[in-house]
């Protein structure tokens, strides 16, 4: 069973086309989707979920898509917060969620956060205007600091150092890496998530469109997931 899972949750855009429905009506649908995979997930005793939500390229669709995003965040929260408190789960954010996002988000955002702070349930983290790189740029900023006011000299740096200074670190209660990074869509690539993290992730990649992903189709992949060794460099 993998500690960490976690999704990109790609394809909104695609179903919502196939579908002849609006791409906000898509990321709706993939909301509606996003709900059952937190409950499945909990259910299997898993102990860390992480959602791609929205990167820090995702600002150059439309305002209008992006607004729709935000809002249906909103909705999240004010739909489910109860029922995830209630569940024990306790909600993080990684990402710059107060830069540029929305006040109404930053404000449901904050509500999830206090609300579910001393829950120790399944952890579920909303990568949320978040990229890798900016992380790691922001991580190298933050060890500078320290080597600069003389609290460690350069040498003495270490990865444990820089793992701890990204977001998955000591912010968020030191999350561990990804033991499996699912993404949906047919897509095969990372688009800027969890660079460093992923070092020795396991990757399950499916065609079906994050709206249509179910808790079946999750589970199936999780037992696959549980088939496969994992040698981290050493030997069988
Ligand atoms: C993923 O679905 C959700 C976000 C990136 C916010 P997309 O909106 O990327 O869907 P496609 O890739 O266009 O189908
Ligand atoms: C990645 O999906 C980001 C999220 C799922 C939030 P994108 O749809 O933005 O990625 P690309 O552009 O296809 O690589
Ligand atoms: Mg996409």
């Amino acid at each position: 069973m993998p500690r960490h899972v976690a999704i990109i949750m790609d394809g909104n855009g695609r179903w919502a086309k196939k579908n002849g429905v609006s791409r906000l009506a898509g990321h709706n649908q993939g909301m509606l989707a996003m709900k059952e995979i937190i409950k499945k997930a909990d259910m299997m005793g898993i102990k860390y979920l992480t959602v791609y939500a929205f990167s820090t390229e995702n600002w150059k669709r439309s305002q209008e898509e992006v607004g729709g995003i935000f809002n249906l965040l909103v909705k999240f929260v004010g739909s489910e917060l109860a029922e995830l408190d209630e569940n024990n789960v306790k909600v993080h954010i990684l990402g710059e969620y107060r830069e540029k996002v929305p006040g109404a988000a930053v404000a449901s955002i904050d509500r999830a956060l206090e609300t579910t702070a001393d829950n120790d349930g399944l952890q579920f983290n909303i990568a949320l205007n978040y990229g890798s790189r900016a992380e790691i740029t922001r991580a190298v900023k933050r060890i500078c600091h320290l080597t600069e006011s003389g609290v460690i000299k350069s040498e003495e740096v270490t990865e444990e150092m820089i793992a701890m200074a990204l977001y998955t670190g000591n912010d968020n209660g030191n999350i561990p890496d990804p033991d499996l990074i699912i993404r949906t869509s047919g897509e095969e690539r990372l688009s800027n998530f969890l660079l460093w993290q992923a070092a020795y992730s396991e990757f399950a990649f499916t065609d079906t469109l994050w709206p249509d992903f179910t808790p079946e189709e999750f589970e199936s992949i999780i037992e696959e997931f549980s088939t496969r060794g994992r040698r981290f460099g050493g030997r069988i």
